[in-house]
Parts: C-alpha cells; sequence; structure tokens
C-alpha cells in the first residue's frame, strides 16, 4: 500500500517521540511491503516562531491531502505568556477542527511488566482494558471566550447534532467490546451536560438497545476510575472531562509517556483517495504533552508515539494485522525491561529514547503470528 503520511513533530519533546515513531513506521513499511511517503511541516511553537501562526496554511492543506496525521505536542514555556496574541495550542485545536476529528480514542490497558510503574496498587491494574472516547471538536475549548480588566469568560456549547455524532462512535464502538458504554457527565449542575444525558440516553435507547449504557457524575467518576477501574470498559465524555479524566487513567498505564490516542472525524479520503468511512483520516498522537522538563535529553518515552503510529496503520490505512505486530513489538519491549525513567524507579535501569525505539525495531524483526495468520 501506498501512504501519504504528514508528520507534525511540534514542541519539546514532540521532534524526538515522532523521530521514533516515523522510523518505527518505517520498518512497518520495509517489513510488510508498503510505500510510506513521510512530509513534515510545523505546528505550534516552532510554526510560531518561523511563520507568526501556530498552523500555517501550508500544515492545514497538507495534512487534508494526507491519508494521516502523526503529531508529537505542542507548546512550552517560550510561548506561554498569557498575554501572548498567538499560542501554540490554538494550532492543535484549529487543525482538530479543520479536519472535524470530533472522537478522540484514548485506549487504556496497563502492560504486566509496567504495573509496578503506577501508584494503583497492582491487584485492581489487572484486568484494566478501557477507552475513552472523548469529543474534541467542541465544548468549553470552542466556546466564545472574552476578557476584560475585570473578568474573564470562557463558554460552553453543545449541539444536540455534536453529542449525537460522538456517542454513535463510542456506542458502536462499545458493540465491539464488552457491550458496555459509561457516559460521563455534571448534569447535577451543567445545562449541557443535562443536554449530554438526554441525548445519549435517547440515541443509545434507540439506535444500540444492546448497549448496556450507564451515567456517571465527572467527580466520582474521577474517583472510580481509580479504585476500581476493570469495571470500565468504554468511556463517552465531553471535551474537558475527557482532557482531564485520560491523564489520571495514565496513572493505571503508570505513565502518561504511554497512552496514544486517534483523533478521527467522517471518512472522506482513503487511501486511494476514494471516501473510504471505514478508512478514516485521523491524526495520531501521545496523549502527553512537549514536557519541556526533560526535552532535548533524549530520554523522553516514545511508547506512546509509537503506539500512536499503531493506531494509524489500523485506523486510517487499515492495516490491522501491521498495527497488531507493532503493538506485541511493544509488548515484547517492554517484557524484555526496555523502560525510559518514567517507568521505573531503579534509575540504574532506565534507558533513553533511542534505545527504546531500537528495542522496538529489534522485536518489529521477530515472527508475527498475526501476520503469519492472514498471510
Ligand atoms: P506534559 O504532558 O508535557 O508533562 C507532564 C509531566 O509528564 C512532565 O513531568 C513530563 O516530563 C512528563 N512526561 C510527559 N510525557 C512524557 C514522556 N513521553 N516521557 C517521559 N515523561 C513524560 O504536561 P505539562 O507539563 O502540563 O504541559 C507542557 C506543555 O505541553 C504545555 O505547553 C501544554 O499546553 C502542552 N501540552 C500539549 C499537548 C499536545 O500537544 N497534545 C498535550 C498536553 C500538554
Ligand atoms: C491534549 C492536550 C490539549 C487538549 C491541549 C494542548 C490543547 O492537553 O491533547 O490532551 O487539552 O486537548
Ligand atoms: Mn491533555
Amino acid at each position: 500500500m501506498h501512504a501519504n503520511i504528514v508528520v507534525l513533530p511540534g514542541d519539546g519533546i514532540g521532534p524526538e517521540v515522532t523521530a521514533a515513531a516515523v522510523e518505527v513506521l518505517r520498518a512497518v513499511a520495509a517489513r510488510y511491503g508498503h510505500d510510506f511517503h513521510f512530509r513534515e511541516h510545523l505546528i505550534g511553537g516552532a510554526a510560531i516562531d518561523a511563520t507568526g501562526s501556530a498552523l500555517p496554511d501550508d500544515t492545514l492543506a497538507a495534512a487534508r491531502d494526507a491519508d494521516a496525521i502523526l503529531l508529537g505536542a505542542v507548546g512550552g514555556p517560550k510561548w506561554s505568556d498569557p498575554n501572548a496574541k498567538v499560542r501554540p495550542e490554538q494550532g492543535l485545536l484549529a487543525i482538530r477542527k479543520a479536519l472535524g476529528l470530533y472522537a478522540n480514542l484514548r485506549p487504556v490497558k496497563p502492560h504486566a511488566a509496567t504495573l509496578g510503574a503506577s501508584p494503583i496498587k497492582p491487584h485492581l491494574l489487572q484486568g484494566v482494558d478501557l477507552i475513552v472516547v472523548r469529543e474534541l471538536t467542541g465544548g468549553i475549548y470552542f466556546g466564545d471566550k472574552t476578557r476584560s480588566d475585570s473578568d474573564a469568560s470562557d463558554l460552553c456549547r453543545y449541539s444536540v447534532a455534536e453529542i449525537e455524532r460522538v456517542v454513535r462512535h463510542a456506542a458502536a464502538l462499545a458493540r465491539t467490546r464488552s457491550g458496555k458504554l459509561t457516559s460521563v457527565d455534571k448534569a447535577n449542575v451543567l445545562e449541557t451536560s443535562r443536554l449530554w444525558r438526554d441525548v445519549t440516553t435517547r440515541i443509545v435507547r434507540e439506535e444500540f438497545p444492546d448497549v448496556q449504557l450507564e451515567h456517571q457524575l465527572v467527580d466520582s467518576m474521577a474517583m472510580h476510575l481509580l479504585a476500581r477501574p476493570r469495571e470500565y470498559d468504554v468511556i463517552v465524555t465531553e471535551n474537558m472531562f475527557g482532557d482531564i479524566l485520560t491523564d489520571e487513567a495514565s496513572m493505571l498505564a503508570g505513565s502518561l509517556g504511554l497512552l496514544p490516542s486517534a483523533s478521527l472525524g467522517e471518512g472522506t479520503n482513503g487511501p486511494d483517495g476514494s471516501a473510504q468511512p471505514e478508512h478514516r483520516i485521523g491524526l495520531y498522537e501521545p496523549i502527553h504533552g512537549s514536557a519541556p522538563d526533560i526535552a532535548g535529553k533524549g530520554v523522553a518515552n516514545p511508547y506512546a508515539a509509537i503506539l500512536s503510529a499503531a493506531m494509524l496503520l489500523r485506523h486510517s490505512l487499515g492495516l490491522d494485522a501491521e498495527a497488531q505486530c507493532l503493538e506485541l513489538a511493544v509488548s515484547r519491549a517492554l517484557d524484555a525491561g526496555v523502560f525510559t525513567a518514567d517507568l521505573t524507579c531503579d534509575r540504574t535501569r532506565a534507558v533513553g529514547t533511542r534505545a527504546v525505539t531500537e528495542a522496538v525495531l529489534e522485536q518489529l524483526e521477530l515472527p508475527c503470528q498475526v501476520m503469519e495468520l492472514r498471510d
């Protein structure tokens, strides 16, 4: 298969972890006979420095034409002046909105080898396999903002259509898993949440009667997620709650450096340019940020970026077997104890970004049963 992949390294550790993910994708292409073409473009602080805009026109144009987009992270202290006219994060929000990437999938599946990296007791983590579907192009992130000398406001607004489409996505996903869907809101306080709850209840009742739906308030959800994570499967929630709950959920896996994500919209351009709803245009990025405290040191954990590349293979290119083989390679590298500093208390065992990348490349060379079965 031929695929055009746009790479947006961004800022801080973004370029370090995307370089690792691209190297791994090149190895996947070589091993399984694909032709991936990579083009780098600017976003975030790096784009502000070069062009004055956090999302230059040519970056957006290239992204629209791509089969998939791989992104690192944006932001950092250099661009964090509260009075700055333009901020790196605006570039990320703008590309999500412009491409209509409303469903952000954030899977959380602790790996046996990294249970020790989690502050949660290991017996609570065994068997945890959940996925948060975060609404990504609405809510308080995108409402009108005002600021005067005496006050400021951010408007939180959701339309019925915005809620319907992300709930349909999550309910369809729940159907392919255990059939259980948890919707998270703050319906005891927020009007947007009361609409969210009404719409979710109706969509599931009318279109997914086989899906078992429960509603949960976000504050107690934050507690349940740590106390009984095994009880959750698909969790659907609005933009900001999903942002916060998934950084929290990263502690189930052991590190922010382990959680990948896929941001999906409606299918418009399949690999051959034709509309292929099952091969959606998507943007793939780790859930972590630019980690300014460790940037430039070669110590960033690239597993989340590499696992995001696996999601890219699966969701945008339809290469599910290759995605599974890459996930297996990551799993084997973790089993072999190849840990960055965030994954181990034993500093003498910690390796850098380069060593993790090499370990995954080495594991990719080994036989992968998934491929053998398909072939
Ligand atoms: P962060 O996710 O960048 O870092 C939080 C902590 O986790 C830091 O101690 C960091 O060193 C550590 N960490 C994160 N990723 C890691 C990795 N791969 N390997 C090892 N350690 C890792 O969050 P922050 O410090 O709150 O934000 C820093 C900047 O990143 C801000 O400008 C923020 O807006 C931006 N940000 C961007 C994205 C994105 O581009 N998607 C996501 C979150 C934050
Ligand atoms: C994320 C980040 C972004 C968000 C920021 C950088 C705009 O935290 O992708 O989780 O809040 O969506
Ligand atoms: Mn976040």
